[in-house]
């Protein structure tokens, strides 16, 4: 397991291969596998592959811009209406989605959207408008997936701060 974490880095630059439905679908089971609060799993996933709407996902804030690029795009979405802490939640999924995309040797980056602006405005209400998402519905990131067209040094024991680690008391 630490060795796929090691392994997990933000990747904005990706291969044109397609990601296949088989790894894709492995990464949503990953995804439904997260914990959540009171076991609501409230979460929902809309999955992109059309070409015209990663473009515009990726007009959704000025750190979005590389979507565009990648095969494939979950959204992570949750209903307040059967869940709660959502933003814990979602941000707990769009992790298992970026361990496993990383363990089918694939890469992704935690896309902000909640509580971001872009050129359009609130990037939620413009994600949620270009999606049709419910009103029900708050969307938390965009976790893009592709095959790494770009490689990044893994994360090394050099970054294990014992300063950070306090014992018993602050
Ligand atoms: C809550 C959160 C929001 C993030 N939003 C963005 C984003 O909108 N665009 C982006 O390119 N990276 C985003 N990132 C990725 C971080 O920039 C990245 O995790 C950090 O620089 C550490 O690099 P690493 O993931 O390669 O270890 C986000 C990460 C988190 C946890």
């Amino acid at each position: 397991m630490l060795e796929v974490i090691r392994k997990r880095r933000s990747i904005r630059s990706y291969l044109a291969d397609d990601v296949e439905e088989e790894k894709l679908k492995g990464i949503l089971k990953a995804a439904m596998f997260s914990p959540s609060s009171r076991g609501g799993r409230a979460w929902e996933f809309i999955v992109v592959r059309n070409k015209a709407t990663k473009s515009a996902l990726s007009e959704a804030t000025p750190y979005a811009f590389f979507v565009k690029d990648a095969p494939a795009a979950i959204v992570v979405c949750y209903d307040i209406d059967s869940g709660r802490r959502f933003k814990e939640d979602a941000s707990i999924c769009a992790e298992h989605i970026h361990l496993e995309a990383v363990n089918q040797g694939l890469g992704s980056c935690f896309v902000q959207v909640a509580d971001a602006e872009g050129s359009h405005g609130s990037a939620e209400e413009y994600v949620k408008g270009l999606l049709g998402v419910p009103d029900r519905c708050r969307v938390q990131c965009i976790m893009p997936i592709g095959y790494p067209a770009e490689e990044l040094p893994e994360h090394s024991d050099s970054e294990f701060d014992e300063a950070k680690i306090h014992c018993e008391k602050f």
